[in-house]
């Protein structure tokens, strides 16, 4: 089984999706940590309830970037972590980790980039007016939202509706990402 963290910053839902894709044999991993920035994530919650471990590491207590993501790297390699998968995790990747895990970082983005990075990309496109927006499985960068292209997949906005089209979006991340990293895994 490949050895994965997930990183989140909020609710969780596709950590749970993930772990549960794990846990029925759709996914051939293990999450063996929650990483999260956020010390009230929801996530953590979800976490425990499964039974996997919760590393909370909020940035304001360390004195940069490198040393926060130094404080994350170590806990990756205690845990032997192959693979980093970011699920709603709302920071950017430094060059801590980027170059401890070249080209194994992993991203789940509510658009079809390249539009619409950054933070409420589905906010963003209603605002647009686009018609259809969706979800991207793409390879981490030192970009925001920027790095190579793994997985796509169009959603209908649904009656302009942030609320509905958030669902119909989740809906679909929650298996697209599962399938996405799948096909990754097994190359
Ligand atoms: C997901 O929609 C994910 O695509 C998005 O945050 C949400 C987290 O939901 N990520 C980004 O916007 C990254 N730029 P969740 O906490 O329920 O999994």
């Amino acid at each position: 089984k490949v050895k994965i963290a997930v990183f989140a910053s909020g609710s969780g839902s596709n950590f749970s999706a993930l772990a549960e894709a794990c846990k029925n044999g759709e996914l051939n991993a293990e999450i063996v940590l929650l990483v999260t920035n956020k010390p009230d994530a929801y996530a953590i919650e979800r976490a425990k309830k499964v039974g996997i471990s919760a590393l909370v590491v909020p940035p304001k207590s360390f004195e940069s970037k490198d040393a926060y993501e130094q404080a994350i790297l170590s806990a990756l390699q205690e845990s032997e972590v192959e693979w980093i998968v970011l699920a709603g995790y709302m920071r950017l990747i430094g060059p801590v980790l980027l170059s401890a895990y070249p080209s194994k970082i992993i991203n789940i983005h509510p658009s079809l980039l390249p539009s619409f990075p950054g933070k409420d990309a589905i906010g963003q496109a209603i605002a647009h007016g686009v018609k259809v927006t969706g979800v991207t499985v793409h390879l981490v960068d030192a970009g925001m939202d920027t790095g190579p292209i793994i997985a796509q997949h169009a959603v209908d906005v649904v009656d302009g509706d942030v609320e509905k089209t958030t669902e119909a979006i989740h809906a679909v991340e929650h298996y697209l990402y599962k399938d996405a990293l799948s096909e990754l895994f097994s190359r």
